[in-house]
């Protein structure tokens, strides 16, 4: 079985995506890991980011397994992730790769923002999983100061909105809800409420 979840940034689908992972016995990759880690390489080196040579070249050698969470959730990371993600060859490289997690058995959850749509067209479920940009800038706000970070609502805001305009707006690939997802809303809900909102969508779709 493949699931694929696809939403604007701090939407929860991440989170969602891993529940939904361990709840069906599935293995989960954030997609956007991949972006993340090709833009952090192409920053280590001191590259600009529209070095696609580069950038295909890091994709082709990359090991999912390797991928560090905890070190390409850095915010800049991010940024610089969303830049090389407008890179037509280097998708492609990254697509393979993410096609090929998602033929392993028993199946997956794979979440991003082109998962529905070109990663796997023929997922078993689809959840397009989106909420206001208020709350979702308000959760990303809480998130870092629950880290003991600093951060501020207008900046995290901003910040999201441009992250926003850049992924809808690209032409490879733009983030956009596949026909046959189904919406998941998640502004007036808490995580618990979404993760139960979820299963349900995906249970249904299994059974017919
Ligand atoms: O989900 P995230 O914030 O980790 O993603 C970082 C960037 O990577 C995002 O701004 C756009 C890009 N991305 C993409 O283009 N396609 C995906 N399937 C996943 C992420």
């Amino acid at each position: 079985m493949i699931i694929a979840i696809d939403g604007p940034a701090a939407s929860g689908k991440g989170t969602l995506a891993r529940r939904l992972a361990a709840h069906f016995g599935l293995r989960h990759l954030d997609t956007g890991l991949t972006y993340r880690a090709v833009a952090a390489a192409l920053l280590v080196k001191g590259l600009p980011l529209g070095d696609e040579a580069v950038a295909v070249e890091v994709a082709r050698n990359l090991d999912l397994a390797q991928m560090d969470k905890s070190v390409l959730s850095a915010h800049e990371i991010g940024e610089a992730a969303s830049r090389v993600a407008v890179l037509g060859e280097l998708r492609n490289e990254l697509v393979k790769l993410q096609q090929k997690f998602a033929a392993t058995p028993p199946g997956a959850v794979l979440d991003g923002r082109d998962i529905g749509t070109v990663v796997c067209p023929n997922a078993d479920v689809k959840l397009f999983v989106t909420a206001s940009v208020a709350a979702r800038a308000r959760r990303r706000t809480d998130e870092i100061l629950s880290k003991g970070k600093e951060a501020d609502y207008a900046s995290v805001l901003e910040d999201l909105k441009r992250r926003d305009a850049r992924d809808s707006g690209r032409t490879v690939a733009p983030l956009k809800q596949a026909e046959d997802a189904h919406l998941l809303d998640t502004t007036e809900m808490d995580i618990e409420s979404a993760f139960k909102a979820a299963v349900d969508i995906v249970s249904r779709a299994r059974l017919s």
